[in-house]
Order: C-alpha cells, then structure tokens, then sequence
C-alpha cells in the first residue's frame, strides 16, 4: 500500500471495544505510571544507579504480568568496546510472531532526567500528583507515560482480540538521558531478539492535546564541555587587570561569536535542512517557551524551521565563582557545556567539527581551549512512504478522532539512527505522549491524561491492526 492510497479504517466494533478497554484500565494505568515515578531512576552519573536498576525491575515486572513474552530480561552492556563499565539497566521482551505476522518493537525509556531545583517544583519532583487533568512529576511524561503507553496498549490488545498473533518487543532503555552510551553494545549483543518490522519509538509530544503528531525529523545533538584558560593562577584584579586576560572575558567574547546579532547559529558549516513547515504561531511559541514580555524570539526564517530544521547552540552549565563567592580576582580558568543541536541532513560529527573550528579560530588573547566529554547522537528524518507510515497515521484518526499533523522536533532521540541503520527495512514510528504544556526536563514536567488514553489507543488499535496483517 502507498501513502496515497489511504488503509480502512478500524472496524467499529473492534474500535469500540478498544476504546472501552482502555478507558476502564485507566486508573490502574493510572496506578502504575505513578508507582513508576516514585522511582528516581536519574541515570547521569553521579546519582545513585541502584534507583535506574529499581525502575527496570518494576518495568520489568509490569510486562512479565502481562504474560505474553517468551522472554523478559534486564540487560546491560559495555558503554564502550573493550570498556569495564556498564551501561544503566535495560528491559527486553520478545514474543514471536505467529501465522506470518509482523513484528514490532515498542521502545521507551525509564531513566529521567535530574529535578533541578525542587523549591520550583509545585509538588515534589518524585511524588506524582493529580491536579485538573494532568499528573505532575519528573519522568510523569518523558518518558515512563511512554514505558506504560506501551503496557496498556498491550494489556488491551490481549483483553480485546486474545492472544495475539503479532510479534511484539519491547525494548525499554536506561539511559537515553544519558547519551545512549551502551545502545550500540546491546544492540550488537541482542540484535535477532531486536529485529522487528516496525519500530514504534514512544518518546516524542503531540501538536496539540486534540491533534496527534507523528514526528517526521528530529534533530541530532553534539555536546562537550570546554574549558578557556588564560593566566596560570588568579590574581588581584585591581593590580593586573585591565592588562591580563582573564578567562571569564575571553569566554564571554567566545561564546558570543557563536551567534549572529538576530541570535541566529554564526558557525560556519553547522548546515540548515530544507524543510516545509507550518506557518508562524508567535502567540502559541511565546506561550510555550514562557517569553517574558517585550523578549523576542532569536534566529531566521519561520519559528519552526528553527526548531525543526536549523542548528542551535546553547549553553547550559557553567563553572565559575558564584556571585556570593565573587572576590576582587582575575580568573585563570572557565568551564561551561555547550549543547548543539544539528539539524536533519548533516551528521553529528560533522557539526561538531565545525564548531570545534569556529571556537579554535575565534579563541582570544590567545586562550587555550580543552574539549572534553563529547557526546554525538545524529539527527534523524522518518521515511513516511511505507504502509508502516499509513498504519500509524489511521490508527491515530481511529484513536483521536482527528488528522494527524506530521511535525519535527527539536529535541534528540539519538539511539533511532544507529537502530534504523541496524535495521533498513523496518518502518519507524515516532509517536508519544508529550504536549505543547509538558514541559520536560523542567520544573512540573507533567503528562496530559487525555492524551495518555488517546495515545494508548492509537497504539492499541495499531497493535490490533498489525495482528491482522499478513506481511
Ligand atoms: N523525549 C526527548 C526527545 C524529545 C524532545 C522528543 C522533545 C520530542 C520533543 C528525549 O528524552 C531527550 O530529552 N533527548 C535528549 C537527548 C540527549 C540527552 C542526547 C535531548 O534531546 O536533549
Ligand atoms: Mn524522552
Ligand atoms: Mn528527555
């Protein structure tokens, strides 16, 4: 089937039953996603792993009582070839398919990022609150809602049609928050309890609370930490300054090279993508980006070409004296991170060479410069031309009720290239449980339940119609 020739619709009948059966799980889905979020399983080094191995044992536990699997595993590999260290726990499930079925692999991940600071948090961070229709909480959306969209769907499915014929994986990683430092070494290690026919990739958001998306381009990332040093020790600043470098004004001029005046990515060589995208929302942008009035957007060319299609540059970190800490000193040395973002079409590589250029050459008073923990994950367009593509697409109208938008994003899910390139034949899906008010990684990250039902459906009814598909 091409993409122009539209699949039927689900049945009414089946669709109805679906629809009950999900609808009357909820408050155990419910139940379950927030015994999920009580687990802090941050997985960045420097939090407590013991929390990462607790969460996929919970989730480990909630696909063995589905009972369908031939196998349920928690497995880890090396983070790099020949390394000692081990990647964070992941869980792998497998059931083979039957009668000439397809296979599909339903991936999540059940690491988190850190809280940050918890006074901005309304409700504690770990402790997931209901208020109006959303549930609060680190991890409520991004992505355990994932982890337990996947849970549910498959629980209906069973309760609905049986036992399936449909092949089905899931794959629930640990530390996709982490730079999926090990995906490569399991993907190697498990490949054939891997392959499947269609990639289901619940970890990306939805256009509106109403109008699903299913996510097209994601853009690739690059981040490294870089240290600028000018003097071999601090110094009075009235003595010497003004005539010594100090490492915090050379850092500042450096970073400020890497944007043009309208906040637009200087870099030579970090490439745009050509891509058609909707037209200007200023009002609903400023709304979800939190602009304080009078502040305007940064960058070139429609709103969202600069998220989807163009590079970014961002500094997130930076180690230097705190103000309270500030004394009358010239700094020998700074650090910060910086995270790019490289859009669709060029690898994470190549922009980073670039930028590493850019900064060699735009160093100065001569500052030496130290990069450090360079973390690559390639961006990623979806071939939508397949019957995977039309399958998705009519089981979210089936599920929504509404025409799903095919939208990029700004953010990285760097593990589907390497998993797409592993295997070239299966159709990949991007879909999730995000929306415009999510808000993830920040204070009150919180999941939408309206949209946790919706998208539980949508992948029910996807599951029901691969049950019945012959390949
Ligand atoms: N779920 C996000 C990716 C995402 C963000 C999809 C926004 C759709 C909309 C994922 O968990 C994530 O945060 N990825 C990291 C990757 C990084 C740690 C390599 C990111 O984008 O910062
Ligand atoms: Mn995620
Ligand atoms: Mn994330």
């Amino acid at each position: 089937m091409t993409s122009d020739a539209r699949p039927a619709p689900t049945a009414p009948e089946l669709l109805a039953s679906l629809t009950d059966s999900v609808r009357d799980r909820m408050p155990q889905t419910i139940a379950e996603l927030s015994q999920l979020v009580r687990i802090p399983s941050v997985s960045w080094d420097g939090f407590d792993p013991a929390h990462v191995r607790a969460s996929a044992e919970a989730t480990a536990e909630l696909l063995r009582g589905l009972k369908v699997f031939d196998r349920v595993d928690i497995v880890q590999a090396p983070v790099a070839a020949g390394s000692d260290t081990l990647g964070q726990p992941a869980v792998l499930a497998r059931r083979e398919p039957r009668a000439g079925r397809p296979t599909v692999l339903l991936y999540a991940h059940h690491d988190v990022q850190p809280p940050g600071d918890e006074t901005l948090w309304d409700s504690p961070a770990f402790e997931p609150t209901v208020r109006g229709d959303r549930l609060y909480g680190r991890g409520a959306a991004d992505d355990k809602a994932g982890v337990i969209a996947h849970v549910a769907a498959i629980r209906t499915l069973v309760e609905t049609v049986g036992d399936p014929d449909v092949g089905i994986v899931v794959f629930i990683e640990g530390e996709e928050e982490f730079g999926s430092r090990s995906f490569r070494a399991l993907l190697d290690a498990h490949r054939d309890t891997l392959a499947a026919d269609v990639i289901v990739v619940a970890d990306s958001d939805n256009w509106t609370i109403d109008t699903p998306s299913l996510t097209v381009g994601l853009r690739g990332n690059a981040a490294f930490t870089l240290t600028i040093s000018t003097l071999a020790h601090a110094s009075h600043s009235g003595m010497l300054g003004g005539a010594a470098p100090d490492a915090m004004m050379a850092a500042v001029r450096l970073l400020a090279s890497l944007h043009n005046d309208d906040g637009s990515v200087a870099v030579e060589g970090m490439r745009a993508h050509e891509q058609e995208v909707p037209d200007d929302d200023e009002e609903r942008f400023r709304h979800e980006a939190g602009l304080l009035p009078g502040v305007t957007p940064i960058g070139r060319g429609r709103i969202l070409s600069r998220l989807w299609a163009q590079p970014a540059i961002t500094v997130t970190g930076i180690d230097a004296p705190s103000v309270q800490n500030a004394s009358n000193t010239l700094l020998p040395s700074v650090s910060v991170k910086i995270s790019a973002r490289v859009a669709p079409g060029q690898s994470a590589a190549e922009a980073f060479e670039a930028l590493r250029a850019h900064l060699e050459a735009h160093a100065p008073f001569g500052a030496h410069l130290e990069f450090g923990h360079v973390d690559l994950g390639n961006p990623f367009l979806v071939d939508t031309s397949g019957w995977g593509a039309d399958e998705a697409r009519q089981a979210m109208r089936d599920a929504w009720g509404a025409e799903p938008q095919l939208t990029g994003v700004g953010g990285s899910i760097p593990f589907i290239a390497d998993l797409a390139e592993a295997f070239p034949d299966a159709h990949v899906l991007v879909t999730g449980v995000e929306d415009p008010d999510t808000r993830a990684h920040s204070p009150n990250e919180s999941l939408h339940l309206g949209v946790l039902r919706r998208a539980i459906l949508t992948e029910a009814v996807l599951l029901a119609r691969l049950n019945n598909r012959s390949q």
